[in-house]
């Protein structure tokens, strides 16, 4: 698939995303059981995760929206920019963030840092994949859907240079 200047290859299939979210959901399900959380997805990346995701939790519960950024076409900047912040009453709330890509971790160390003082009750993360050997900050994501290797990667939701979300399967750049 080509987006852009970039050739991409096939790399995680329609089927191995939504079987991993439904293993992902079950986790949820049964770790909130008899809770109400706040889901808490980060804008623009996990908009397809987060819809998905969605569909398969079966407790009572609330989704709202941040909007962060911090990379330029393949390079994270190091510096996150926040468009939309929290504007979500967290105080006392079991809050599960939703994020595409964990990369260097600096998006999820800003985000987290943003919930201390505010009295929640819990703060967790789901991130559909890890780059294992990106992340430099010392974070703890709870639920992860695939580690995968130190290579861009597009395609369901997530983009090269803004082009590349609108797809079913996830694509990896061709080296
Ligand atoms: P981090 O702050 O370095 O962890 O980067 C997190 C954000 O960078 C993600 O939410 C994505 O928007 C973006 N990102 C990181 N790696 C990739 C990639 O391989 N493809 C597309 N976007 C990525």
């Amino acid at each position: 698939m080509k987006v852009k200047d970039k050739e991409f290859i096939s790399y995680l299939s329609e089927g191995e995303i939504q079987n991993k979210i439904k293993g992902l959901a079950n986790q949820i399900n049964k770790d909130y059981k008899e809770t109400k959380p706040l889901f808490i997805a980060i804008l623009n990346g996990s908009f397809m995760f987060a819809s998905d995701l969605l569909k398969e939790i079966n407790l009572d519960c609330e989704i709202s929206f941040m909007k962060l950024s911090s990379y330029e076409e393949m390079n994270s900047t190091g510096t996150v920019r926040e468009l939309i912040g929290l504007t979500e009453n967290v105080f006392k709330r079991n809050v599960i963030i939703i994020e595409d890509i964990v990369d260097t971790g600096n998006t999820m160390k800003n985000v987290l840092e943003q919930f201390k003082d505010r009295g929640v009750k819990s703060v967790e993360v789901v991130s559909l994949l890890i780059k294992p050997e990106a992340v430099v900050n010392d974070i703890e994501i709870k639920y992860i859907g695939f580690e995968i290797p130190n290579k861009f990667v597009v395609g369901y939701g997530l983009d090269y240079d803004g082009f590349g979300r609108n797809t079913k399967a996830i694509y990896q750049l061709k080296s």
